[in-house]
């Protein structure tokens, strides 16, 4: 009996801890916030995810020859010293005369939300 009773105690707290381990494991629980739901991951590594759109959209101009607005936008450091500018650029509406990519179409907002989540992570070079 007192091993029977040892047996309830040790299998209720492992189906506690399966199941809480679960729900902090889950991407969509953690940034539930994000509007579009065809964001399934936020595309928030710098490498894979952020560097790409900044080379395709951003650095012809702010490249590290002459950039415009004296903005270099060729290295992760660059990058991560002027993310809450950035992120203020890329989420103007559309018709803003600061909305960047200036001249260029305005990114996803997947790509927003990704940038977003990278500076909430704390700006990793990732
Ligand atoms: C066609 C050229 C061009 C492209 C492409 C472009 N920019 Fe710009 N950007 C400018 C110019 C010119 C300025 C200065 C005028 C202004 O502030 O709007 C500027 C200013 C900025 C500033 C403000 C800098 C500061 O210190 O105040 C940020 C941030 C910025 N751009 C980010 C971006 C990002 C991110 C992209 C890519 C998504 C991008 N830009 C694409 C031309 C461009």
């Amino acid at each position: 009996m007192k091993n029977l009773s040892k047996v309830l105690v040790l299998s209720s707290f492992s189906v506690f801890a399966l199941s809480t381990s679960c729900y902090y494991d889950n991407y969509e629980d953690m940034y539930q916030y994000l509007p579009d739901e065809s964001c399934d991951t936020p595309l928030s590594s710098f490498s894979a995810d952020i560097q790409p759109w900044i080379d395709a959209q951003c650095v012809s101009c702010h490249g590290d020859v002459s950039p415009q607005a004296g903005l270099d936008l060729t290295t992760h450091a660059n990058v991560a010293a002027k993310a809450a500018s950035i992120l203020d650029r890329i989420s103007r509406p559309e018709g803003d005369g600061l909305l960047m990519p200036q001249g260029g179409s305005p990114l996803d907002q997947c790509k927003i939300d990704g940038f977003s989540v990278w500076i909430d992570l704390g700006t990793p070079n990732n």
